[in-house]
Protein backbone atom coordinates (compact mmCIF):
# COMPACT_ATOMS: atom_id res chain seq x y z
CA UNK A 1 0.00 0.00 0.00
CA UNK A 2 2.65 2.51 1.16
CA UNK A 3 0.66 5.86 -0.17
CA UNK A 4 -2.34 4.97 -1.77
CA UNK A 5 -4.70 8.01 -3.09
CA UNK A 6 -8.58 6.78 -2.98
CA UNK A 7 -10.41 9.10 -5.42
CA UNK A 8 -13.68 9.53 -6.95
CA UNK A 9 -14.22 7.92 -10.42
CA UNK A 10 -17.80 9.48 -10.94
CA UNK A 11 -19.88 12.34 -9.00
CA UNK A 12 -19.62 11.47 -6.01
CA UNK A 13 -21.16 8.90 -3.58
CA UNK A 14 -19.03 6.09 -5.08
CA UNK A 15 -19.26 4.04 -1.81
CA UNK A 16 -15.05 5.57 -0.83
CA UNK A 17 -16.28 5.41 2.79
CA UNK A 18 -16.93 1.30 2.41
CA UNK A 19 -13.65 1.13 0.38
CA UNK A 20 -11.33 3.35 2.51
CA UNK A 21 -13.05 1.63 5.41
CA UNK A 22 -11.53 -2.02 4.02
CA UNK A 23 -8.52 -0.61 3.14
CA UNK A 24 -7.77 0.79 6.31
CA UNK A 25 -7.25 -2.59 7.68
CA UNK A 26 -4.15 -2.85 6.06
CA UNK A 27 -3.39 1.53 7.04
CA UNK A 28 -1.42 3.34 9.49
CA UNK A 29 -3.13 6.66 8.62
CA UNK A 30 -5.72 7.24 6.99
CA UNK A 31 -5.91 11.08 5.57
CA UNK A 32 -8.62 13.33 4.17
CA UNK A 33 -7.28 15.83 1.73
CA UNK A 34 -10.02 17.90 0.30
CA UNK A 35 -13.72 19.28 0.58
CA UNK A 36 -15.77 19.62 4.02
CA UNK A 37 -18.96 18.72 5.86
CA UNK A 38 -20.60 18.34 2.01
CA UNK A 39 -19.34 14.61 1.76
CA UNK A 40 -21.27 11.90 3.48
CA UNK A 41 -19.16 8.63 3.41
CA UNK A 42 -20.65 5.60 4.65
CA UNK A 43 -19.14 2.75 6.44
CA UNK A 44 -20.87 -0.66 7.62
CA UNK A 45 -19.59 -2.61 10.16
CA UNK A 46 -21.71 -5.74 11.74
CA UNK A 47 -25.17 -3.85 11.68
CA UNK A 48 -24.11 -0.62 12.56
CA UNK A 49 -23.84 2.14 9.80
CA UNK A 50 -21.83 5.20 10.02
CA UNK A 51 -22.60 8.54 8.10
CA UNK A 52 -18.88 10.42 8.16
CA UNK A 53 -18.70 13.97 6.76
CA UNK A 54 -15.29 15.50 7.99
CA UNK A 55 -13.72 12.55 10.05
CA UNK A 56 -12.02 10.28 8.05
CA UNK A 57 -12.88 6.80 6.95
CA UNK A 58 -10.24 5.13 9.20
CA UNK A 59 -11.31 5.83 12.69
CA UNK A 60 -13.58 2.81 12.71
CA UNK A 61 -10.45 0.80 13.19
CA UNK A 62 -8.79 1.39 16.55
CA UNK A 63 -5.05 1.55 16.14
CA UNK A 64 -5.55 3.79 13.04
CA UNK A 65 -4.05 7.67 13.07
CA UNK A 66 -6.88 9.48 11.16
CA UNK A 67 -6.01 13.13 9.66
CA UNK A 68 -7.82 16.02 8.66
CA UNK A 69 -5.55 17.61 6.29
CA UNK A 70 -4.46 21.04 5.41
CA UNK A 71 -6.65 20.84 1.83
CA UNK A 72 -9.94 19.82 3.91
CA UNK A 73 -12.14 23.00 4.78
CA UNK A 74 -13.60 22.45 8.61
CA UNK A 75 -16.78 23.62 9.98
CA UNK A 76 -15.79 23.73 13.89
CA UNK A 77 -19.35 23.28 15.30
CA UNK A 78 -20.28 20.34 12.73
CA UNK A 79 -17.10 18.97 13.44
CA UNK A 80 -17.53 18.96 17.18
CA UNK A 81 -20.89 17.09 16.87
CA UNK A 82 -19.48 14.48 14.59
CA UNK A 83 -16.93 14.02 17.44
CA UNK A 84 -19.95 13.95 20.33
CA UNK A 85 -21.88 11.46 17.94
CA UNK A 86 -19.00 9.19 17.60
CA UNK A 87 -17.84 8.88 20.68
CA UNK A 88 -21.45 8.57 22.43
CA UNK A 89 -21.23 5.73 19.90
CA UNK A 90 -17.99 4.17 21.91
CA UNK A 91 -14.96 5.93 18.91
CA UNK A 92 -11.97 7.02 20.75
CA UNK A 93 -11.34 10.26 19.08
CA UNK A 94 -8.31 11.89 21.94
CA UNK A 95 -4.84 10.73 20.03
CA UNK A 96 -6.35 9.26 17.31
CA UNK A 97 -7.60 12.62 15.27
CA UNK A 98 -5.14 15.53 14.15
CA UNK A 99 -6.35 18.79 12.45
CA UNK A 100 -4.43 20.93 10.37
CA UNK A 101 -3.37 23.87 11.53
CA UNK A 102 -3.52 25.14 7.70
CA UNK A 103 -6.71 23.82 7.45
CA UNK A 104 -8.99 26.95 6.63
CA UNK A 105 -12.70 27.48 8.89
CA UNK A 106 -15.92 27.53 7.87
CA UNK A 107 -17.99 29.90 9.39
CA UNK A 108 -21.74 30.71 9.97
CA UNK A 109 -21.03 33.47 7.20
CA UNK A 110 -19.94 31.22 4.80
CA UNK A 111 -23.21 29.04 5.35
CA UNK A 112 -25.15 32.25 4.82
CA UNK A 113 -23.43 32.90 1.50
CA UNK A 114 -23.56 30.06 0.29
CA UNK A 115 -27.67 29.76 1.19
CA UNK A 116 -28.00 33.23 -0.10
CA UNK A 117 -25.79 32.47 -3.81
CA UNK A 118 -27.95 30.01 -4.35
CA UNK A 119 -31.26 31.46 -3.94
CA UNK A 120 -29.84 34.61 -6.17
CA UNK A 121 -28.99 31.84 -8.67
CA UNK A 122 -32.80 30.89 -9.44
CA UNK A 123 -33.38 28.13 -12.09
CA UNK A 124 -29.46 27.33 -12.28
CA UNK A 125 -28.52 26.53 -9.13
CA UNK A 126 -25.89 24.20 -8.53
CA UNK A 127 -27.74 22.41 -6.18
CA UNK A 128 -25.25 22.73 -3.33
CA UNK A 129 -24.92 21.04 -0.20
CA UNK A 130 -25.68 24.57 1.72
CA UNK A 131 -22.47 23.81 3.70
CA UNK A 132 -20.79 26.60 3.34
CA UNK A 133 -18.16 24.73 1.15
CA UNK A 134 -17.79 27.27 -2.23
CA UNK A 135 -17.80 30.40 0.04
CA UNK A 136 -14.77 29.07 2.49
CA UNK A 137 -12.78 28.16 -0.67
CA UNK A 138 -12.94 31.40 -2.07
CA UNK A 139 -11.76 33.29 0.94
CA UNK A 140 -9.18 31.08 1.48
CA UNK A 141 -8.22 31.76 -2.30
CA UNK A 142 -9.13 35.69 -1.67
CA UNK A 143 -6.51 35.37 1.41
CA UNK A 144 -9.38 35.98 3.69
CA UNK A 145 -9.63 33.37 5.08
CA UNK A 146 -9.14 31.70 8.73
CA UNK A 147 -7.41 28.69 9.85
CA UNK A 148 -7.08 26.45 12.47
CA UNK A 149 -3.94 27.34 13.64
CA UNK A 150 -5.56 30.82 14.25
CA UNK A 151 -8.28 29.63 16.76
CA UNK A 152 -6.86 28.87 19.37
CA UNK A 153 -5.57 32.72 19.98
CA UNK A 154 -8.85 34.43 20.67
CA UNK A 155 -7.69 38.18 19.92
CA UNK A 156 -6.32 37.25 16.30
CA UNK A 157 -9.25 34.43 15.55
CA UNK A 158 -11.52 37.73 16.61
CA UNK A 159 -9.66 40.58 14.62
CA UNK A 160 -10.08 38.43 11.26
CA UNK A 161 -13.77 37.49 12.16
CA UNK A 162 -14.54 41.39 12.69
CA UNK A 163 -12.73 42.09 9.35
CA UNK A 164 -14.46 39.99 7.51
CA UNK A 165 -17.95 40.70 8.71
CA UNK A 166 -17.93 44.25 7.46
CA UNK A 167 -17.20 43.38 4.25
CA UNK A 168 -19.88 39.93 4.23
CA UNK A 169 -22.65 41.77 5.93
CA UNK A 170 -22.34 44.51 3.24
CA UNK A 171 -23.51 42.00 0.82
CA UNK A 172 -26.00 40.21 3.02
CA UNK A 173 -28.08 43.43 3.79
CA UNK A 174 -26.87 45.51 0.65
CA UNK A 175 -26.76 43.56 -2.05
CA UNK A 176 -28.65 39.81 -1.22
CA UNK A 177 -31.50 41.53 1.60
CA UNK A 178 -30.51 38.96 3.98
CA UNK A 179 -30.16 39.00 7.99
CA UNK A 180 -26.68 40.13 8.78
CA UNK A 181 -24.20 37.89 10.56
CA UNK A 182 -23.59 39.06 14.10
CA UNK A 183 -20.20 38.33 15.63
CA UNK A 184 -22.25 36.84 18.87
CA UNK A 185 -23.63 34.04 16.23
CA UNK A 186 -19.77 33.37 15.97
CA UNK A 187 -18.31 33.98 19.49
CA UNK A 188 -20.69 32.05 21.53
CA UNK A 189 -20.45 28.62 19.83
CA UNK A 190 -16.27 29.33 19.40
CA UNK A 191 -15.96 29.49 22.88
CA UNK A 192 -18.02 25.84 23.39
CA UNK A 193 -15.88 24.38 20.11
CA UNK A 194 -12.63 25.82 21.47
CA UNK A 195 -11.23 23.90 24.21
CA UNK A 196 -12.53 20.93 22.27
CA UNK A 197 -10.81 20.95 18.97
CA UNK A 198 -7.63 22.77 21.01
CA UNK A 199 -5.77 19.52 21.78
CA UNK A 200 -6.56 18.33 17.93
CA UNK A 201 -4.53 20.83 16.18
CA UNK A 202 -1.40 20.35 15.27
CA UNK A 203 1.00 20.21 12.38
CA UNK A 204 0.12 17.57 9.86
CA UNK A 205 2.53 18.16 7.23
CA UNK A 206 4.95 17.83 10.00
CA UNK A 207 3.36 14.27 11.47
CA UNK A 208 2.97 13.07 7.65
CA UNK A 209 6.30 13.37 6.88
CA UNK A 210 7.28 11.40 9.34
CA UNK A 211 4.87 9.14 8.85
CA UNK A 212 6.44 9.15 5.16
CA UNK A 213 10.11 8.84 6.70
CA UNK A 214 8.98 5.87 9.38
CA UNK A 215 7.97 3.87 6.40
CA UNK A 216 4.26 4.00 7.58
CA UNK A 217 1.49 3.19 5.29
CA UNK A 218 -0.91 5.84 4.42
CA UNK A 219 -4.61 6.15 2.57
CA UNK A 220 -6.10 9.15 1.20
CA UNK A 221 -9.12 9.73 1.41
CA UNK A 222 -10.97 11.90 -1.39
CA UNK A 223 -14.43 13.70 -0.85
CA UNK A 224 -16.62 14.04 -4.04
CA UNK A 225 -15.65 12.60 -7.49
CA UNK A 226 -13.49 13.42 -10.55
CA UNK A 227 -16.53 15.10 -12.33
CA UNK A 228 -17.19 17.24 -9.50
CA UNK A 229 -13.59 18.39 -9.35
CA UNK A 230 -13.36 22.46 -10.10
CA UNK A 231 -11.29 21.87 -12.85
CA UNK A 232 -12.01 18.47 -14.36
CA UNK A 233 -15.37 18.21 -13.88
CA UNK A 234 -18.86 19.80 -15.30
CA UNK A 235 -17.94 23.58 -14.23
CA UNK A 236 -19.99 25.55 -12.94
CA UNK A 237 -22.13 22.47 -11.87
CA UNK A 238 -19.15 21.37 -9.65
CA UNK A 239 -17.97 21.51 -5.84
CA UNK A 240 -15.01 24.11 -5.26
CA UNK A 241 -12.17 21.66 -3.93
CA UNK A 242 -9.88 19.44 -6.17
CA UNK A 243 -10.92 15.67 -5.27
CA UNK A 244 -8.94 14.53 -8.15
CA UNK A 245 -5.05 13.14 -7.71
CA UNK A 246 -3.71 16.63 -7.64
CA UNK A 247 -5.80 17.77 -4.42
CA UNK A 248 -4.06 14.97 -2.62
CA UNK A 249 -0.94 16.58 -2.58
CA UNK A 250 -1.79 19.94 -2.13
CA UNK A 251 -3.87 18.96 0.30
CA UNK A 252 -1.66 16.88 2.54
CA UNK A 253 1.59 18.26 1.69
CA UNK A 254 2.56 14.56 0.80
CA UNK A 255 5.05 14.90 -2.11
CA UNK A 256 3.85 13.18 -5.69
CA UNK A 257 7.12 10.83 -5.48
CA UNK A 258 5.80 9.34 -2.35
CA UNK A 259 2.12 7.96 -3.92
CA UNK A 260 2.71 4.51 -4.70
CA UNK A 261 -1.02 3.86 -5.97
CA UNK A 262 -4.63 5.51 -7.31
CA UNK A 263 -8.05 3.33 -6.43
CA UNK A 264 -10.67 5.01 -8.42
CA UNK A 265 -14.22 4.34 -7.09
CA UNK A 266 -16.96 3.82 -9.33
CA UNK A 267 -20.58 2.41 -8.85
CA UNK A 268 -21.34 -0.26 -11.31
CA UNK A 269 -23.62 2.74 -12.38
CA UNK A 270 -23.58 6.11 -12.75
CA UNK A 271 -25.26 8.55 -9.87
CA UNK A 272 -25.38 12.09 -9.53
CA UNK A 273 -26.78 15.02 -6.68
CA UNK A 274 -27.66 18.40 -7.73
CA UNK A 275 -27.72 20.30 -11.16
CA UNK A 276 -25.46 19.55 -14.05
CA UNK A 277 -25.19 17.05 -17.21
CA UNK A 278 -25.82 13.44 -16.77
CA UNK A 279 -25.55 12.24 -19.97
CA UNK A 280 -26.73 8.63 -18.84
CA UNK A 281 -29.73 9.90 -17.09
CA UNK A 282 -32.25 7.22 -17.30
CA UNK A 283 -35.93 8.02 -18.12
CA UNK A 284 -38.07 8.87 -14.53
CA UNK A 285 -39.33 5.21 -14.31
CA UNK A 286 -36.26 3.35 -14.68
CA UNK A 287 -34.73 6.01 -13.33
CA UNK A 288 -37.03 5.03 -10.29
CA UNK A 289 -36.85 1.70 -10.44
CA UNK A 290 -33.04 1.81 -10.32
CA UNK A 291 -33.16 4.52 -7.56
CA UNK A 292 -34.68 2.25 -4.96
CA UNK A 293 -32.80 -0.89 -5.64
CA UNK A 294 -29.36 1.04 -5.28
CA UNK A 295 -31.07 3.31 -2.26
CA UNK A 296 -29.99 6.06 -3.67
CA UNK A 297 -30.90 9.49 -1.77
CA UNK A 298 -27.41 11.60 -0.38
CA UNK A 299 -26.27 10.46 2.83
CA UNK A 300 -25.72 14.26 3.72
CA UNK A 301 -28.89 16.33 2.28
CA UNK A 302 -31.28 12.99 1.84
CA UNK A 303 -31.80 14.35 -1.86
CA UNK A 304 -33.05 11.65 -4.00
CA UNK A 305 -29.51 10.73 -6.12
CA UNK A 306 -30.19 10.68 -9.82
CA UNK A 307 -29.26 7.68 -11.79
CA UNK A 308 -27.71 6.36 -15.13
CA UNK A 309 -26.16 3.42 -16.68
CA UNK A 310 -22.17 3.45 -15.92
CA UNK A 311 -20.71 6.05 -18.29
CA UNK A 312 -17.24 4.74 -19.59
CA UNK A 313 -16.35 7.88 -21.04
CA UNK A 314 -16.78 9.76 -17.92
CA UNK A 315 -14.01 7.18 -16.02
CA UNK A 316 -11.65 7.27 -18.55
CA UNK A 317 -11.42 11.00 -17.72
CA UNK A 318 -11.22 9.86 -14.01
CA UNK A 319 -8.58 7.05 -15.46
CA UNK A 320 -6.54 9.94 -17.11
CA UNK A 321 -6.40 12.76 -15.06
CA UNK A 322 -5.74 10.61 -11.70
CA UNK A 323 -3.21 7.81 -12.81
CA UNK A 324 -5.91 5.41 -11.49
CA UNK A 325 -3.69 2.05 -10.82
CA UNK A 326 -7.10 0.10 -9.77
CA UNK A 327 -10.95 0.43 -10.18
CA UNK A 328 -12.76 -0.80 -7.07
CA UNK A 329 -16.70 -1.28 -8.87
CA UNK A 330 -18.74 -0.96 -6.32
CA UNK A 331 -23.03 -2.00 -5.73
CA UNK A 332 -22.76 -4.60 -8.14
CA UNK A 333 -25.24 -6.58 -6.38
CA UNK A 334 -28.03 -3.48 -7.23
CA UNK A 335 -28.05 -4.79 -11.13
CA UNK A 336 -28.43 -8.34 -10.24
CA UNK A 337 -32.24 -8.68 -11.18
CA UNK A 338 -32.08 -6.67 -14.14
CA UNK A 339 -32.64 -7.62 -17.90
CA UNK A 340 -29.98 -5.92 -19.61
CA UNK A 341 -27.71 -3.56 -18.42
CA UNK A 342 -25.99 -0.51 -20.36
CA UNK A 343 -22.93 0.86 -20.20
CA UNK A 344 -21.95 4.48 -22.01
CA UNK A 345 -18.95 3.50 -24.46
CA UNK A 346 -18.88 6.55 -26.21
CA UNK A 347 -21.17 10.29 -26.91
CA UNK A 348 -22.69 11.18 -30.21
CA UNK A 349 -22.01 15.27 -30.35
CA UNK A 350 -23.28 16.74 -34.08
CA UNK A 351 -22.78 14.11 -35.92
CA UNK A 352 -19.21 13.34 -34.30
CA UNK A 353 -18.35 10.40 -31.81
CA UNK A 354 -16.08 11.41 -29.07
CA UNK A 355 -14.45 9.08 -26.80
CA UNK A 356 -13.16 11.70 -24.56
CA UNK A 357 -14.60 13.57 -21.93
CA UNK A 358 -15.78 17.08 -23.36
CA UNK A 359 -14.40 20.23 -21.19
CA UNK A 360 -17.06 22.33 -21.97
CA UNK A 361 -19.91 21.74 -19.86
CA UNK A 362 -22.42 23.05 -22.91
CA UNK A 363 -21.19 20.17 -25.29
CA UNK A 364 -21.32 17.70 -22.92
CA UNK A 365 -25.12 18.76 -21.83
CA UNK A 366 -25.81 18.14 -25.64
CA UNK A 367 -24.01 15.11 -26.10
CA UNK A 368 -26.25 11.34 -26.66
CA UNK A 369 -24.77 8.50 -25.08
CA UNK A 370 -23.24 5.54 -27.56
CA UNK A 371 -24.40 2.28 -25.82
CA UNK A 372 -23.46 -1.49 -25.44
CA UNK A 373 -25.97 -3.78 -24.27
CA UNK A 374 -25.31 -6.46 -21.61
CA UNK A 375 -27.48 -9.35 -20.75
CA UNK A 376 -28.20 -9.60 -16.89
CA UNK A 377 -26.92 -12.08 -15.22
CA UNK A 378 -30.34 -12.44 -13.10
CA UNK A 379 -28.83 -14.01 -9.71
CA UNK A 380 -27.80 -12.77 -6.65
CA UNK A 381 -24.13 -11.68 -6.18
CA UNK A 382 -23.99 -10.17 -2.95
CA UNK A 383 -22.80 -13.65 -1.15
CA UNK A 384 -19.72 -13.48 -3.85
CA UNK A 385 -16.80 -13.34 -1.94
CA UNK A 386 -13.99 -14.84 -4.91
CA UNK A 387 -14.11 -13.27 -8.84
CA UNK A 388 -15.40 -17.27 -9.49
CA UNK A 389 -17.96 -16.96 -7.20
CA UNK A 390 -19.83 -14.22 -9.85
CA UNK A 391 -22.16 -15.52 -12.40
CA UNK A 392 -20.01 -15.34 -15.91
CA UNK A 393 -22.33 -12.58 -16.75
CA UNK A 394 -21.07 -10.36 -14.15
CA UNK A 395 -17.79 -11.14 -14.96
CA UNK A 396 -17.75 -10.22 -18.47
CA UNK A 397 -19.66 -6.72 -17.49
CA UNK A 398 -16.91 -6.23 -15.07
CA UNK A 399 -14.18 -6.89 -17.47
CA UNK A 400 -15.97 -4.78 -20.05
CA UNK A 401 -15.30 -1.99 -17.85
CA UNK A 402 -12.06 -2.80 -17.16
CA UNK A 403 -11.47 -3.04 -20.89
CA UNK A 404 -13.43 0.06 -22.06
CA UNK A 405 -11.64 2.24 -19.35
CA UNK A 406 -8.02 0.31 -19.56
CA UNK A 407 -7.54 -0.01 -15.74
CA UNK A 408 -7.15 -3.10 -13.90
CA UNK A 409 -10.13 -4.35 -11.23
CA UNK A 410 -8.72 -4.23 -7.75
CA UNK A 411 -12.10 -4.21 -5.70
CA UNK A 412 -15.29 -5.54 -6.62
CA UNK A 413 -18.25 -4.56 -4.24
CA UNK A 414 -21.23 -6.44 -3.58
CA UNK A 415 -22.80 -4.72 -0.64
CA UNK A 416 -22.26 -2.52 2.20
CA UNK A 417 -20.77 -4.26 4.72
CA UNK A 418 -17.07 -4.40 4.58
CA UNK A 419 -16.98 -8.33 3.83
CA UNK A 420 -19.07 -8.03 0.63
CA UNK A 421 -16.52 -7.63 -0.86
CA UNK A 422 -14.61 -9.41 -4.06
CA UNK A 423 -10.38 -8.56 -3.85
CA UNK A 424 -8.86 -9.04 -7.30
CA UNK A 425 -5.04 -10.08 -6.92
P1 LIG B 1 -19.24 7.87 -0.57
O1 LIG B 1 -19.65 9.29 -0.38
O2 LIG B 1 -18.44 7.66 -1.80
O3 LIG B 1 -18.55 7.30 0.63
O4 LIG B 1 -20.59 7.02 -0.77
P2 LIG B 1 -21.95 7.20 0.08
O5 LIG B 1 -21.73 6.64 1.44
O6 LIG B 1 -22.46 8.58 -0.02
O7 LIG B 1 -22.93 6.32 -0.78
C1 LIG B 1 -22.69 4.96 -1.03
C2 LIG B 1 -23.87 4.15 -0.47
O8 LIG B 1 -23.83 2.85 -1.02
C3 LIG B 1 -23.83 3.95 1.03
O9 LIG B 1 -25.14 3.88 1.51
C4 LIG B 1 -23.13 2.60 1.19
O10 LIG B 1 -23.48 1.93 2.40
C5 LIG B 1 -23.67 1.86 0.01
N1 LIG B 1 -22.78 0.84 -0.57
C6 LIG B 1 -21.44 0.89 -0.75
N2 LIG B 1 -21.00 -0.18 -1.43
C7 LIG B 1 -22.11 -0.92 -1.69
C8 LIG B 1 -22.34 -2.14 -2.41
O11 LIG B 1 -21.43 -2.75 -2.96
N3 LIG B 1 -23.63 -2.57 -2.50
C9 LIG B 1 -24.67 -1.92 -1.94
N4 LIG B 1 -25.88 -2.41 -2.08
N5 LIG B 1 -24.49 -0.76 -1.26
C10 LIG B 1 -23.24 -0.28 -1.15
P1 LIG C 1 -19.13 12.53 -1.17
O1 LIG C 1 -17.76 12.76 -0.57
C1 LIG C 1 -22.05 13.79 -4.15
C2 LIG C 1 -22.27 18.09 -5.02
C3 LIG C 1 -23.50 18.87 -4.59
C4 LIG C 1 -23.53 19.90 -5.71
C5 LIG C 1 -22.05 20.21 -5.93
C6 LIG C 1 -21.54 21.43 -5.20
O2 LIG C 1 -20.12 12.00 -0.21
O3 LIG C 1 -19.01 11.74 -2.43
P2 LIG C 1 -20.95 21.90 -2.65
O4 LIG C 1 -21.79 21.82 -1.41
O5 LIG C 1 -19.76 20.99 -2.64
O6 LIG C 1 -20.58 23.30 -3.02
O7 LIG C 1 -21.93 21.38 -3.83
O8 LIG C 1 -21.35 19.07 -5.48
N1 LIG C 1 -21.60 17.34 -3.93
C7 LIG C 1 -21.62 16.01 -3.79
N2 LIG C 1 -22.26 15.07 -4.52
N3 LIG C 1 -21.23 13.43 -3.14
C8 LIG C 1 -20.56 14.35 -2.42
O9 LIG C 1 -19.63 14.03 -1.49
C9 LIG C 1 -20.77 15.71 -2.72
N4 LIG C 1 -20.30 16.88 -2.21
C10 LIG C 1 -20.80 17.85 -2.97
O10 LIG C 1 -24.65 18.05 -4.61
O11 LIG C 1 -24.03 19.34 -6.88
MG1 LIG D 1 -21.40 10.41 -0.12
Amino acid sequence: MACTIVVGAQWGDEGKGKEIDLLAADADLVVRYQGGGNAGHTVKVGDQTWVLHLVPSGILHEGRLNVIANGVVVDPQALVAEIDELERRGIKIAGRLFISDLAHVTLPYHKRMDEAREARRGAVKIGTTHRGIGPTYSDKFARIGIRMGDIPDEAVFLNKVRRNLEEKNHFFVDYYKVPEVREEEIVGPYREYLPRLKPLITDTVRLLQDALAQGKRILLEGAQGTLLDVDFGTYPFVTASNPSAGGACTGTGVPPQAITGCIGVAKAYTTRVGTGPLPTELPPEEEERLRILGREYGATTGRPRRCGWFDAVVVRRAAAVNGLTRLAITKLDVLDQLDVIRVCVAYRHGGATLEDFPNRTEVVEACEPVYRDFPGWKASTSGARRWEDLPPRARAYLEAIRDLTGVPLGLVSVGPCRDETIRIP
